[in-house]
Protein backbone atom coordinates (compact mmCIF):
# COMPACT_ATOMS: atom_id res chain seq x y z
CA UNK A 1 0.00 0.00 0.00
CA UNK A 2 1.18 3.66 -0.46
CA UNK A 3 2.64 5.56 2.39
CA UNK A 4 2.66 8.98 2.62
CA UNK A 5 4.34 11.42 4.80
CA UNK A 6 2.93 14.96 5.26
CA UNK A 7 4.34 17.59 7.59
CA UNK A 8 1.70 20.05 9.22
CA UNK A 9 1.72 23.22 10.41
CA UNK A 10 -2.03 24.43 11.92
CA UNK A 11 -0.14 27.67 12.44
CA UNK A 12 -2.15 30.64 13.75
CA UNK A 13 -5.70 31.75 14.22
CA UNK A 14 -7.84 29.62 12.67
CA UNK A 15 -5.55 27.66 11.34
CA UNK A 16 -5.65 24.67 13.88
CA UNK A 17 -9.51 24.33 13.25
CA UNK A 18 -8.93 23.89 9.50
CA UNK A 19 -6.17 21.72 9.08
CA UNK A 20 -8.55 19.59 11.88
CA UNK A 21 -11.14 19.22 8.72
CA UNK A 22 -8.87 19.22 6.19
CA UNK A 23 -6.82 15.58 8.15
CA UNK A 24 -10.61 14.49 8.95
CA UNK A 25 -11.23 14.43 5.12
CA UNK A 26 -7.73 12.94 4.57
CA UNK A 27 -8.34 10.21 6.73
CA UNK A 28 -11.68 9.27 4.97
CA UNK A 29 -10.37 9.18 1.60
CA UNK A 30 -7.22 7.36 3.01
CA UNK A 31 -9.34 4.23 3.79
CA UNK A 32 -11.63 4.66 0.67
CA UNK A 33 -8.93 4.96 -1.43
CA UNK A 34 -6.33 2.27 -0.35
CA UNK A 35 -3.43 4.83 0.39
CA UNK A 36 -1.60 5.45 4.05
CA UNK A 37 -0.70 8.61 5.44
CA UNK A 38 1.53 9.47 8.05
CA UNK A 39 1.34 12.83 9.83
CA UNK A 40 3.97 14.65 11.73
CA UNK A 41 2.90 18.29 13.70
CA UNK A 42 5.08 21.02 13.98
CA UNK A 43 4.27 24.52 15.74
CA UNK A 44 5.86 27.05 13.90
CA UNK A 45 3.48 30.32 13.89
CA UNK A 46 3.03 33.42 16.55
CA UNK A 47 2.32 31.87 19.04
CA UNK A 48 5.72 29.65 19.25
CA UNK A 49 7.40 33.31 18.35
CA UNK A 50 5.99 34.97 21.06
CA UNK A 51 7.62 32.13 23.49
CA UNK A 52 11.13 31.88 21.93
CA UNK A 53 11.59 34.95 19.91
CA UNK A 54 12.46 32.17 16.59
CA UNK A 55 10.51 31.90 13.55
CA UNK A 56 11.47 28.83 11.74
CA UNK A 57 15.18 27.14 13.18
CA UNK A 58 17.25 26.08 9.81
CA UNK A 59 17.06 22.64 10.71
CA UNK A 60 13.12 23.03 9.52
CA UNK A 61 13.91 22.98 6.22
CA UNK A 62 16.01 19.91 6.20
CA UNK A 63 13.24 18.14 7.72
CA UNK A 64 10.72 19.40 5.60
CA UNK A 65 12.60 18.33 2.72
CA UNK A 66 12.03 14.31 4.20
CA UNK A 67 7.88 14.73 3.68
CA UNK A 68 6.16 13.90 0.45
CA UNK A 69 4.36 17.04 0.75
CA UNK A 70 2.97 20.09 3.84
CA UNK A 71 -0.36 21.08 4.92
CA UNK A 72 -0.67 25.08 6.36
CA UNK A 73 -3.14 26.47 7.90
CA UNK A 74 -2.56 30.00 8.55
CA UNK A 75 0.46 32.15 9.64
CA UNK A 76 -0.20 35.50 10.89
CA UNK A 77 -0.54 36.70 14.41
CA UNK A 78 -2.19 39.91 16.21
CA UNK A 79 0.70 40.52 18.72
CA UNK A 80 3.39 40.36 16.12
CA UNK A 81 4.43 42.98 14.24
CA UNK A 82 3.50 42.68 10.11
CA UNK A 83 6.26 40.71 8.43
CA UNK A 84 7.93 39.04 10.65
CA UNK A 85 6.01 36.13 10.41
CA UNK A 86 4.94 36.02 7.36
CA UNK A 87 8.68 36.88 6.06
CA UNK A 88 10.33 34.78 8.96
CA UNK A 89 7.62 31.46 8.18
CA UNK A 90 5.71 31.73 5.15
CA UNK A 91 8.11 33.29 2.38
CA UNK A 92 10.89 31.13 3.86
CA UNK A 93 9.56 28.10 3.54
CA UNK A 94 8.29 29.08 -0.19
CA UNK A 95 12.03 30.53 -1.04
CA UNK A 96 13.96 27.37 0.99
CA UNK A 97 12.27 24.90 0.04
CA UNK A 98 12.18 26.65 -3.93
CA UNK A 99 8.42 25.94 -3.88
CA UNK A 100 8.37 28.23 -7.07
CA UNK A 101 4.70 27.68 -8.66
CA UNK A 102 2.07 28.92 -6.52
CA UNK A 103 -0.74 27.28 -7.81
CA UNK A 104 -4.57 29.11 -7.42
CA UNK A 105 -7.20 27.51 -8.97
CA UNK A 106 -10.12 29.72 -9.25
CA UNK A 107 -13.54 27.83 -9.51
CA UNK A 108 -17.11 29.01 -8.35
CA UNK A 109 -18.86 25.96 -7.42
CA UNK A 110 -22.54 27.35 -6.96
CA UNK A 111 -23.86 30.70 -8.71
CA UNK A 112 -25.72 32.02 -5.11
CA UNK A 113 -22.13 32.79 -3.58
CA UNK A 114 -21.13 34.76 -6.92
CA UNK A 115 -21.06 38.54 -6.09
CA UNK A 116 -21.04 39.33 -10.35
CA UNK A 117 -23.86 39.69 -11.59
CA UNK A 118 -25.40 36.37 -13.88
CA UNK A 119 -22.00 34.35 -13.42
CA UNK A 120 -22.41 30.61 -13.76
CA UNK A 121 -20.12 27.81 -12.68
CA UNK A 122 -18.57 27.66 -16.16
CA UNK A 123 -18.49 31.35 -16.09
CA UNK A 124 -15.46 31.31 -13.54
CA UNK A 125 -13.56 27.75 -13.86
CA UNK A 126 -9.81 28.71 -14.66
CA UNK A 127 -6.57 28.64 -12.55
CA UNK A 128 -3.80 31.40 -12.24
CA UNK A 129 -0.13 29.99 -12.19
CA UNK A 130 2.33 33.01 -9.60
CA UNK A 131 5.83 32.45 -10.47
CA UNK A 132 6.81 32.02 -6.54
CA UNK A 133 10.15 32.87 -5.77
CA UNK A 134 11.68 35.68 -7.93
CA UNK A 135 10.09 39.56 -8.52
CA UNK A 136 9.33 42.35 -6.15
CA UNK A 137 9.52 39.59 -3.24
CA UNK A 138 12.98 38.77 -3.35
CA UNK A 139 13.27 41.94 -1.27
CA UNK A 140 15.92 43.45 -2.60
CA UNK A 141 16.34 47.50 -2.80
CA UNK A 142 17.62 50.36 -0.29
CA UNK A 143 16.68 53.28 1.72
CA UNK A 144 18.92 56.27 0.67
CA UNK A 145 18.70 59.73 2.76
CA UNK A 146 16.49 57.08 5.41
CA UNK A 147 14.48 59.84 8.35
CA UNK A 148 15.51 62.79 5.41
CA UNK A 149 13.15 64.92 3.20
CA UNK A 150 15.36 63.70 0.57
CA UNK A 151 14.24 59.86 1.39
CA UNK A 152 14.39 57.61 -1.63
CA UNK A 153 13.00 53.98 -1.02
CA UNK A 154 13.88 51.20 -4.14
CA UNK A 155 12.34 48.06 -4.17
CA UNK A 156 13.60 45.98 -6.77
CA UNK A 157 11.51 43.67 -9.02
CA UNK A 158 13.94 41.04 -9.29
CA UNK A 159 13.73 38.11 -12.32
CA UNK A 160 16.23 35.71 -13.91
CA UNK A 161 15.40 34.17 -17.23
CA UNK A 162 15.53 30.55 -15.52
CA UNK A 163 13.20 31.97 -12.90
CA UNK A 164 10.51 32.45 -15.76
CA UNK A 165 11.63 30.37 -17.99
CA UNK A 166 10.94 27.53 -15.41
CA UNK A 167 7.76 29.39 -14.26
CA UNK A 168 6.01 29.40 -17.84
CA UNK A 169 7.14 26.01 -18.28
CA UNK A 170 5.03 24.59 -15.31
CA UNK A 171 2.41 26.82 -16.55
CA UNK A 172 2.52 25.70 -20.38
CA UNK A 173 2.72 22.25 -19.15
CA UNK A 174 -0.11 22.84 -16.72
CA UNK A 175 -2.64 24.39 -19.57
CA UNK A 176 -1.51 21.45 -21.69
CA UNK A 177 -2.82 18.63 -19.29
CA UNK A 178 -5.49 20.78 -17.33
CA UNK A 179 -6.24 23.32 -19.21
CA UNK A 180 -10.63 23.16 -20.59
CA UNK A 181 -9.50 25.75 -23.58
CA UNK A 182 -5.67 24.72 -23.86
CA UNK A 183 -5.60 28.31 -23.86
CA UNK A 184 -3.03 30.31 -21.51
CA UNK A 185 -2.72 33.69 -20.94
CA UNK A 186 0.11 36.10 -19.76
CA UNK A 187 -0.59 38.29 -17.42
CA UNK A 188 2.05 41.62 -17.07
CA UNK A 189 2.45 44.83 -17.56
CA UNK A 190 4.47 45.40 -20.79
CA UNK A 191 3.74 49.15 -21.68
CA UNK A 192 5.03 50.51 -18.56
CA UNK A 193 7.70 47.51 -16.54
CA UNK A 194 9.97 47.51 -19.64
CA UNK A 195 13.12 45.15 -18.18
CA UNK A 196 10.94 42.44 -16.22
CA UNK A 197 8.13 42.16 -18.08
CA UNK A 198 10.24 42.31 -21.08
CA UNK A 199 11.88 39.23 -20.21
CA UNK A 200 8.85 37.68 -19.50
CA UNK A 201 7.40 38.20 -22.90
CA UNK A 202 10.17 37.29 -24.88
CA UNK A 203 10.63 34.20 -22.45
CA UNK A 204 6.55 33.18 -23.12
CA UNK A 205 6.61 33.63 -27.02
CA UNK A 206 9.70 31.20 -27.41
CA UNK A 207 7.94 28.75 -25.18
CA UNK A 208 4.70 29.51 -27.33
CA UNK A 209 6.64 27.85 -30.16
CA UNK A 210 7.88 24.55 -28.31
CA UNK A 211 4.28 24.30 -27.14
CA UNK A 212 2.37 24.57 -29.99
CA UNK A 213 -1.07 23.04 -28.88
CA UNK A 214 -1.62 25.64 -26.31
CA UNK A 215 -2.74 28.98 -27.75
CA UNK A 216 -1.69 32.13 -25.82
CA UNK A 217 -2.44 35.59 -25.63
CA UNK A 218 -1.73 38.41 -23.16
CA UNK A 219 -3.49 41.02 -21.00
CA UNK A 220 -2.04 44.10 -18.60
CA UNK A 221 -2.29 43.05 -14.92
CA UNK A 222 -4.88 46.57 -14.79
CA UNK A 223 -7.03 45.28 -17.89
CA UNK A 224 -7.21 41.91 -16.04
CA UNK A 225 -8.43 42.69 -12.93
CA UNK A 226 -11.03 44.15 -15.06
CA UNK A 227 -12.09 41.41 -17.26
CA UNK A 228 -12.18 39.22 -13.94
CA UNK A 229 -14.88 41.35 -12.94
CA UNK A 230 -16.84 41.43 -16.60
CA UNK A 231 -15.68 38.40 -18.87
CA UNK A 232 -14.16 35.57 -16.10
CA UNK A 233 -15.68 33.10 -18.82
CA UNK A 234 -12.87 34.01 -21.23
CA UNK A 235 -9.67 32.71 -18.96
CA UNK A 236 -8.26 29.34 -18.91
CA UNK A 237 -4.79 29.47 -17.38
CA UNK A 238 -3.22 32.52 -16.45
CA UNK A 239 0.50 32.75 -15.67
CA UNK A 240 2.07 35.98 -14.36
CA UNK A 241 4.81 37.30 -11.91
CA UNK A 242 4.36 37.15 -8.48
CA UNK A 243 3.14 40.53 -6.70
CA UNK A 244 0.48 40.82 -9.60
CA UNK A 245 -0.19 36.98 -8.49
CA UNK A 246 -0.88 37.97 -5.03
CA UNK A 247 -2.79 40.69 -6.08
CA UNK A 248 -4.96 39.02 -9.04
CA UNK A 249 -5.89 36.18 -6.65
CA UNK A 250 -7.56 37.72 -3.83
CA UNK A 251 -10.02 38.96 -6.60
CA UNK A 252 -10.00 36.04 -7.79
CA UNK A 253 -10.81 34.34 -4.63
CA UNK A 254 -13.87 37.10 -4.20
CA UNK A 255 -15.48 35.73 -7.45
CA UNK A 256 -15.18 32.00 -6.63
CA UNK A 257 -17.35 32.80 -3.58
CA UNK A 258 -14.59 34.46 -0.77
CA UNK A 259 -11.87 33.25 1.25
CA UNK A 260 -13.89 30.62 2.58
CA UNK A 261 -13.73 28.43 -0.67
CA UNK A 262 -10.14 29.72 -2.13
CA UNK A 263 -7.22 27.14 -1.81
CA UNK A 264 -3.55 27.36 -3.40
CA UNK A 265 -0.57 25.09 -3.47
CA UNK A 266 3.38 26.07 -3.05
CA UNK A 267 4.83 23.73 -5.82
CA UNK A 268 8.21 22.79 -6.43
CA UNK A 269 7.46 19.93 -9.14
CA UNK A 270 11.01 18.32 -8.09
CA UNK A 271 10.61 18.69 -4.05
CA UNK A 272 8.40 18.73 -1.65
CA UNK A 273 5.07 21.32 -1.88
CA UNK A 274 3.14 22.72 0.56
CA UNK A 275 -0.52 23.31 0.14
CA UNK A 276 -2.78 26.02 2.19
CA UNK A 277 -6.34 27.79 2.22
CA UNK A 278 -4.93 31.32 1.22
CA UNK A 279 -7.64 33.08 3.62
CA UNK A 280 -5.03 33.73 6.83
CA UNK A 281 -5.94 33.61 10.23
CA UNK A 282 -8.64 35.15 11.18
CA UNK A 283 -7.98 35.92 14.28
CA UNK A 284 -11.52 37.58 14.95
CA UNK A 285 -13.17 33.86 14.48
CA UNK A 286 -10.33 31.71 16.50
CA UNK A 287 -11.64 29.03 18.41
CA UNK A 288 -15.71 30.20 17.73
CA UNK A 289 -15.85 26.50 15.21
CA UNK A 290 -17.42 28.97 12.66
CA UNK A 291 -14.99 29.46 10.25
CA UNK A 292 -15.35 27.87 6.59
CA UNK A 293 -12.90 24.89 6.52
CA UNK A 294 -13.70 24.29 2.98
CA UNK A 295 -10.84 26.33 1.52
CA UNK A 296 -8.24 23.35 3.67
CA UNK A 297 -10.36 20.69 2.42
CA UNK A 298 -9.81 21.62 -1.04
CA UNK A 299 -6.15 22.15 -0.27
CA UNK A 300 -5.70 18.91 1.06
CA UNK A 301 -7.24 17.65 -2.04
CA UNK A 302 -4.69 19.62 -4.16
CA UNK A 303 -2.40 17.99 -1.99
CA UNK A 304 -3.66 14.54 -3.07
CA UNK A 305 -3.62 15.34 -6.38
CA UNK A 306 0.53 16.45 -6.58
CA UNK A 307 1.84 13.05 -4.64
CA UNK A 308 -0.12 10.91 -7.46
CA UNK A 309 -3.92 10.27 -5.45
CA UNK A 310 -5.92 12.22 -8.35
CA UNK A 311 -9.05 9.85 -7.57
CA UNK A 312 -8.87 10.94 -4.18
CA UNK A 313 -8.41 14.45 -5.07
CA UNK A 314 -11.33 14.37 -7.38
CA UNK A 315 -13.95 12.83 -5.12
CA UNK A 316 -12.93 15.33 -2.72
CA UNK A 317 -13.57 18.01 -4.58
CA UNK A 318 -17.22 16.60 -5.46
CA UNK A 319 -18.07 16.34 -2.41
CA UNK A 320 -16.94 19.91 -1.35
CA UNK A 321 -19.17 21.05 -4.31
CA UNK A 322 -21.92 18.75 -3.66
CA UNK A 323 -22.06 20.30 0.09
CA UNK A 324 -21.51 23.53 -1.27
CA UNK A 325 -25.05 23.58 -3.38
CA UNK A 326 -26.98 21.52 -1.37
CA UNK A 327 -26.23 22.34 2.25
CA UNK A 328 -24.89 25.72 2.90
CA UNK A 329 -26.36 28.72 3.19
CA UNK A 330 -23.34 30.82 3.17
CA UNK A 331 -19.64 30.58 2.27
CA UNK A 332 -18.65 33.45 5.17
CA UNK A 333 -17.72 32.20 8.65
CA UNK A 334 -20.23 32.12 11.34
CA UNK A 335 -23.12 32.24 8.36
CA UNK A 336 -22.83 28.40 6.69
CA UNK A 337 -25.80 27.42 8.69
CA UNK A 338 -23.41 24.68 10.45
CA UNK A 339 -20.22 24.97 12.25
CA UNK A 340 -16.80 24.19 11.36
CA UNK A 341 -17.00 20.61 12.31
CA UNK A 342 -20.09 19.83 10.40
CA UNK A 343 -18.85 21.56 7.57
CA UNK A 344 -15.71 18.78 7.43
CA UNK A 345 -18.46 15.97 8.63
CA UNK A 346 -20.66 16.57 5.57
CA UNK A 347 -17.73 16.63 3.45
CA UNK A 348 -16.68 13.34 4.77
CA UNK A 349 -20.03 11.69 4.77
CA UNK A 350 -20.58 13.07 0.92
CA UNK A 351 -16.99 11.38 -0.41
C1 LIG B 1 -0.54 35.05 0.05
C2 LIG B 1 -0.29 36.02 1.15
C3 LIG B 1 1.22 36.16 1.35
C4 LIG B 1 1.79 36.69 0.05
C5 LIG B 1 1.62 37.06 2.53
C6 LIG B 1 0.99 36.59 3.80
C7 LIG B 1 3.12 37.15 2.66
O1 LIG B 1 -0.87 37.25 0.89
O2 LIG B 1 -0.21 33.87 0.21
O3 LIG B 1 -1.09 35.45 -0.98
O4 LIG B 1 1.87 37.90 -0.16
O5 LIG B 1 2.20 35.86 -0.77
MN1 LIG C 1 -2.05 37.28 -0.92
Amino acid sequence: MKSYKIAVIPGDGTGPEVVREGLKVLQEASQKYGFKTETVNFDFGGARYLKTKETLPDSAIGEFKKFDAMFLGAIGHPDVKPGILEKGILLRLRFDLDQYINLRPIQLFDERFCPLKNKKPEDIDFTVVRENSEGLYKGLGEFKDKGTPNEVAIQISHNTRKGVERCLRYAFEFTQKYGKKKQLTLCGKTNVLTFAWDLWERTFNELAKEYKDVQTNYTHVDATTMWFVKNPEWFDVIVTDNMFGDIITDLGAMIQGGMGIAAGGNINPKGVSMFEPIGGSAPKYTGKNVINPLAAICAMAMLLRQVGEAKAAQMIETSVKTIVKTKLKDLAAGKMGYSTTEVGDLVVKNL
